[in-house]
């Protein structure tokens, strides 16, 4: 793939040519060889089996989870999906296709009827979600159009905790209907006794009404840029920024996440060390931000081309672990910095 010319500040991720050929032997090198494919442990995933049936020709041998320790595994989710062993991961953040018409760089997913898109997502989602722990979280992330597809076959598998809620403000305005600017993300559980760090995703927020109790701040401090307080985050997100050509994190895939989202969803359900998978990875956001929070991950994404850069991306993030707008342990209001 061609990258396009940029002006000057604009900061999204290019590839030379260099860097792609270096990158594509790290890339190989990643991926599982067929000796590992002889570590066979555990069951595979329940729904597995009738997945391999769908594809005869699958290219891996079930995988020891060992196996999956920081790897970016440039496969078809559907033919690596019987080869994955059971409960290998502590918490799970998928952002699968949505039910729109969309172009990831020449594999187009096409826009299909409700009932179809929910057809196609009970097709895979019970295979990702034998990839879980006991006790792991489970994130999906969608649009009101898929959302309701979502709930429903989630449900059937895991325990639904909550619906998170996000504005982004990037979207295109309608003639004939309400500009879509949110998103959805549920939030589930493999059974009863999960892990959730509500400290680790403290929000600071302008305190408009400063409260003084004995002349003291009541619950806020002052600070050189004015008056702040540490909230509990709540199921509505109104301070993502969406990556853009001036922000570091930018790549040119269509649908890319930010790190500060993804950074919650890490923070609140793992702890340090455990493995974050991410069966649609895109651009890497997932494993990029685990790596920066001393998290482990395993990825899976059928375009080469997005894996180069989510190594990119990586080899960046060991001289830069910051994620914008979270600092010190705080998320900070959108555009705080
Ligand atoms: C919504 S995007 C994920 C974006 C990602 N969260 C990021 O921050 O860049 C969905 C991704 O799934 C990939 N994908 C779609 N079908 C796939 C499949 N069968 N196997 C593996 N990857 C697939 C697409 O190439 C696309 O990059």
């Amino acid at each position: 793939m061609t990258t396009p010319e940029r002006a000057p500040r604009n900061k999204t991720l290019t590839l030379t040519d260099t860097e792609r050929r270096r990158l594509a032997l790290v890339l190989d090198a990643m991926q599982p060889s067929t000796q590992e494919t002889h570590h066979l442990q555990g069951p595979a995933p329940a729904g597995a089996e009738e997945a391999e049936t769908a594809h005869e020709n699958a290219p891996l041998e079930r995988l020891a989870p060992e196996h999956l320790y920081d790897r970016i595994l440039n496969h078809d989710l559907f033919c690596l999906l019987p080869r994955l062993p059971a409960g290998f991961a502590d918490l799970v953040i998928i952002d699968p296709p949505y039910n729109l018409d969309k172009d990831f760089h020449g594999s187009r997913f096409r826009a299909m009827k409700g009932e179809d898109y929910a057809g196609w997502l009970a097709g895979w989602l019970p295979g990702v979600l034998a990839c879980a722990k006991e006790g792991a979280s489970v994130y999906l992330c969608g649009d009101w159009k898929c959302s309701g597809a979502f709930e429903a076959e989630l449900a059937k598998h895991a325990v639904i905790r909550n619906r998170i809620t996000w504005q982004r403000e990037k979207g295109r305005g309608a003639a004939r209907n309400w500009k879509n600017c949110s998103e959805d993300i549920w939030f589930a559980t493999i059974g009863e006794g999960y892990h959730f760090d509500v400290e680790a995703v403290m929000q600071r927020r302008r305190v408009l009404a400063p409260y003084r109790q004995d002349g003291l701040p009541k619950d806020w401090q002052e600070e050189a840029e004015g008056r702040f307080r540490l909230t509990h985050p709540s199921n509505l997100w109104d301070d993502i920024t969406v990556p853009y050509w001036s922000m570091s994190e930018n790549t040119d895939h269509p649908t890319q996440k930010p790190e500060k989202l993804i950074a919650k969803l890490i923070l609140a359900s793992s702890r340090p060390g455990d493995l974050v998978f991410d069966p649609f990875a895109g651009s890497g956001t997932t494993a990029v931000t685990a790596r920066k929070l001393g998290r482990r991950f395993c990825t899976v994404e059928q375009n080469r081309e997005y894996c180069l850069w989510a190594l990119k991306r990586l080899e960046l993030a060991e001289a830069d672990r910051s994620i914008q707008g979270y600092k010190n342990g705080v998320f900070l209001g959108r555009n705080a910095e």
